[in-house]
């Protein structure tokens, strides 16, 4: 390798075309995905407090901002709902006039081209907040196995199956299983090949951490745990072998693409599936992450477009294919140059 004086790596920073040339990271509108929340209701936009910008609508407005993102060029949306009514089963989520099937129909009929993915998860809809079925309350009809609040693995997982059936019968392209079940890619694999659903794809938050920066999706989905934490189930922040070994299991399962989450913080992991899979790899910017950015540019402390973009580019740099942003909206103006 030559050295200075002979190299000069400045020479292709010179002027931004030169410095556009050698950029080896490319972003795109068509790289990212952008998160839905989706509640009851007719012309209702509630503005989400913790995340400027962003808002709860109801069926006929999330049509027209899934008309709107699919205009930028933006080609998928992940909706999350806020059903009307919670419950030990959670059971709006596999209700098929439940909110999240209404939202996805309506979106298929007015943007057929817009993908949806179904975040397939029942923290939104069980009265505790946890991901599934809880062995405590004997309500739910189950019996309890365990002393100590649990969450029941394999009767979710069933759950989980009846509930991507439904989603994916209402015309969801993807479903993404965010509970980080043991079993739950082959247990919705299973049940969608069932239903002659196999050519549905499944998006697995393969590797999903206990994360401080899900904070501001508390108020947003309305799905924060009544008592206890997602630690029984999300994985620890200090672990990246252990991010491996689950990545390994879902593709085994079958999972067609894999996902990071949070994006930010997780690098590391990021890269580390990317060198070992062949699999398309997703990066979940969650609501912290967008948040912390938004408050600081809010402040003057920074500038948002600069640091969105800047932030957005460096997960696509460490491996992701594709991104799931709040700023999906506002990056691909950004990056059209609007
Ligand atoms: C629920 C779910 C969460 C997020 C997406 N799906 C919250 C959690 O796991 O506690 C967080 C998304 C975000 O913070 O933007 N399974």
């Amino acid at each position: 390798m030559s050295s200075f004086p002979t190299a000069r790596p400045r020479r292709l920073r010179r002027t931004p075309a030169l410095r556009k040339l050698v950029r080896e990271t490319t972003l795109s509108a068509g790289n990212l995905i952008a998160p839905l929340f989706v509640r009851h209701g007719k012309n209702v936009s509630k503005a989400i407090g913790s995340m400027p910008g962003q808002s709860q609508l109801s069926v006929d407005l999330v049509v027209r901002e899934a008309e709107v993102l699919a205009r930028a060029g933006v080609p998928a949306v992940l909706l999350f709902g806020i059903p009307s009514r919670k419950d030990l089963l959670g059971s709006e989520n596999y209700d098929p006039d439940g909110i999240v099937p209404q939202a996805i129909r309506a979106i298929k009929a007015a943007v057929p081209d817009m993908l949806v993915i179904s975040d397939m998860c029942f923290c939104e809809y069980t009265s505790h907040g946890h991901c599934g079925i809880l062995n405590a309350p004997d309500e739910a009809g189950y019996t309890p196995q365990l002393e100590e609040s649990y969450l029941l693995n394999d009767v979710t997982l069933e759950l989980l199956g009846k509930a991507s059936v439904v989603h994916a019968q209402a015309g969801a392209d993807i479903i993404a299983p965010s509970g980080m079940l043991d079993g739950m890619v082959g247990a919705i694999r299973a049940a969608l090949d069932a239903q002659h659903l196999e050519h549905v794809t499944i998006m697995s938050y393969a590797a999903k951490f206990a994360s401080g920066f899900y904070g501001p999706f508390r108020e947003a989905a309305e799905g924060a745990p009544q008592f206890g934490d997602r630690a029984q189930y999300q994985m620890d922040f200090g672990n990246s072998r252990e991010a491996m070994k689950e990545v390994a299991l879902d593709v085994a399962e079958g999972a067609d693409m894999l996902m990071v989450k949070p994006a930010g913080a997780y690098l590391d992991i990021i890269q580390r599936i990317r060198d070992a899979y062949d699999l398309p790899l997703a990066a979940y910017q969650v609501s912290g992450e967008f948040s912390m950015i938004k408050a600081a540019a809010a402040n003057g402390w920074i500038d948002e477009c600069r640091v969105a973009l800047e932030s957005l580019t460096a997960i696509r740099r460490a491996g992701a294919d594709m991104i799931i942003t709040y700023f999906a909206k506002d990056a691909a103006g950004w990056l059209a140059g609007r």
